[in-house]
């Protein structure tokens, strides 16, 4: 008897998809399936490139097929499971080409926000996705800085009979700050209607071209800013950054309040724990909770918000930030893992969202 492509998804059929809970045929996940004799050939369409759970899948696949085809039909299979994604989306309109939008933010101020945004941007951007930031914070731009670019200014370009700002381009990162438009001498009075002007214009007005992940870099606590945001495009959701400390933890669930207040009702993606301990670079092995414990989990806990993952306080973090080069692109292992895991627990719950919740629609607030 030969082979078809049908004995193949039926064999498929009975592996689950670990986060959606629904097996990989019916999430359509199975593509380009071949046949020549006894060797099989297919691609497993991922929800992200940063997916943590690629090689249990393979493993699940090569076992279905084994299982379910090969040994009943008394065949020697020659699989071959060939990996690609395809970013899943929560967008309706506004930003057509740009797939998830994530906002980035916390309760109190240098809890860390722009250092976590810019590291998971580039982890997200080393699995091949395609990645871009907007640094909305007008007081206090620091993405610039973190990626070395605080020099460039962007070019315009007209595009479809369009004025386009095209972001700056580093690591592969797409990058456009307020930073970019504000002087040191811009009067504070300034600020606050120009920086919702310039949010729009950042979302609606740049060349952004296909976008996986769009990071958006708020300023600390709850402001103008935030309701433009959400008011502007449709956002996909919110990671929160807070330190392990009493005072950032209570001013992290007031952020956190704010996303799931109605009419906002952004997402919670999830929770980064910064500055968790310190660790010596000459003792990796001492941990010292500076901060306190576990603010960030418990936090997590009860609030049935994913934990995305704790990230040390290490004085490379700090040098990459200052020097313009994300401290993941640094050797140290420690950190790498930090932010690797982070980056793809967020892009596993943009890939859950997706695939269980509606998708998100601009709130229009009357005030
Ligand atoms: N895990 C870390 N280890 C060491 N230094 C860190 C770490 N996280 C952040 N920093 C440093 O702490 C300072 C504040 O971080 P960052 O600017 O990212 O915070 P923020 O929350 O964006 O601040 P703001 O509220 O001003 O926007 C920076 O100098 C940064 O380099
Ligand atoms: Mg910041």
């Amino acid at each position: 008897m030969s082979l078809t492509p049908e004995h193949i998804l039926k064999a498929l059929g009975t592996v689950e998809e670990p986060d959606l809970k629904r097996d990989l045929v019916s999430l359509n996940m199975i593509r380009d399936i071949e046949i020549e004799g006894t060797k099989v050939a297919f691609t497993v369409m991922l929800t992200t490139p940063a997916c943590p759970l690629k090689e249990k899948i393979r493993q699940d696949c090569e076992n279905a097929l084994e299982t379910h085809v090969a040994k009943p039909l008394g065949l020697a299979l020659e699989v071959e499971v060939r990996m690609a994604a395809e970013v899943t989306t929560s967008a309706t309109i506004g930003l057509p080409n740009v797939k998830n939008i994530i906002a980035v933010g916390s309760g109190k101020g240098g809890v860390g926000k722009s250092t976590v945004t810019a590291n998971l941007a580039a982890a997200l951007a080393r699995t091949g996705a395609s990645v871009g930031i907007i640094d909305a914070d007008i007081s206090g731009p620091s993405i610039p800085i973190m990626f070395g670019v605080e020099e460039e200014r962007p070019d315009i370009a007209e595009i479809d009979g369009r004025q386009m700002i095209i972001p700056i381009r580093k690591y592969g990162i797409k990058i456009i700050s307020m930073g970019f438009l504000a002087s040191a001498e811009t009067p504070i009075a300034w600020r606050g209607p120009m920086a919702s002007k310039a949010l729009r214009q950042f979302l609606t007005e740049t060349e952004w071209g296909e976008l996986d992940y769009l990071l958006i870099d708020l300023p600390p606590g709850t402001s103008d800013i935030h309701l433009t945001l959400v008011q502007a495009v449709p956002v996909t959701g919110a990671v929160i950054v807070t330190t392990p400390q009493k005072v950032a933890v209570a001013d992290a669930l007031k952020a956190v309040g704010m996303f799931k207040q109605d009419p906002v009702n952004v997402p919670l993606l999830g929770i980064v724990e910064n500055m968790a301990y310190f660790t010596p670079a000459e003792l990796p092995e001492n941990r010292y909770y500076i901060f306190g414990q576990g603010g960030g989990q418990v936090l997590s806990q009860q609030h049935q918000i994913p934990f995305l993952g704790e990230v040390p306080l290490v004085q490379s973090i700090r040098e990459g930030g200052d020097e313009g080069e994300p401290a993941i692109f640094q050797a140290d292992p420690l950190i790498r893992k930090a932010f690797e895991e982070a980056a793809q627990k967020l892009a596993q719950q943009v890939a859950i969202r997706n695939a269980t919740q509606d998708k998100t629609k601009p709130v229009s607030i009357v005030r």
